[in-house]
């Protein structure tokens, strides 16, 4: 696994203070609040726990499914609910968690689909940021890194469905994913 990256962009303790400040921030901003940290899956699962574990606030968790990649390495801008929120989020203060923003499709089209369901409040905690491959405007409102336009992996992000489990963020070698496309 680890000699299918080329090189760390982000290793673990660097990941961890910025978790960490996240939470800090979020912790901060939502004084006297419980907010619903949406966790969206697959990629975020790790970063939200993380993320989760250090606020020292009360907050909820819950879950969505988007599908908009596949295999594939390129957006083809159809997002899918595969999994819905199992509650309301009526009145509650959201945070959606979300490992990267690249085109920005995914948290647009969450964007809109959460606001109509009229929660309080609605913000978004995105671990790494790819601006240059942006489609439509969108900024996070927490934001980890911003990263160059290649292909990552580690810490929730995958190819394949593989590399999730690895603690840092790393670049795939090329010959892994040109090999399947
Ligand atoms: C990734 C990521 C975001 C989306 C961002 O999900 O987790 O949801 O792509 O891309 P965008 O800004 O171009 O819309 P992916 O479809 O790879 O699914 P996964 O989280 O299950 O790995």
């Amino acid at each position: 696994m680890h000699q299918d990256v080329a090189k760390v962009l982000l290793d673990e303790p660097t990941i961890q203070a910025k978790v960490r400040e996240l939470a800090a921030r979020l912790s901060e901003d939502y004084q006297g609040k419980c907010p619903v940290l949406i966790c969206i899956l697959k990629g975020a699962f790790i970063f939200t726990a993380d993320l989760m574990r250090h606020l020292t606030i009360p907050a909820r968790v819950d879950f969505m499914a988007i599908s908009s990649y596949g295999n594939r390495t390129r957006s083809s801008g159809v997002v899918q609910i595969l999994k819905d929120l199992d509650r309301s989020i009526e009145g509650e203060h959201v945070v959606v968690v979300e490992d990267i923003i690249d085109s920005g499709l995914t948290l647009t089209y969450l964007q809109e689909n959460l606001w109509s369901r009229r929660p309080a409040s609605l913000r978004s905690c995105v671990l790494l940021d790819k601006p240059s491959r942006r489609e439509v405007p969108f900024t996070p409102d927490y934001l980890g890194f911003q990263v160059p336009d290649e292909f990552v992996v580690g810490y929730g992000l995958d190819y394949a469905g593989l590399y999730r489990q690895l603690p840092y963020i790393g670049v795939l070698k090329p010959e892994v994913y040109q090999k399947h496309s």
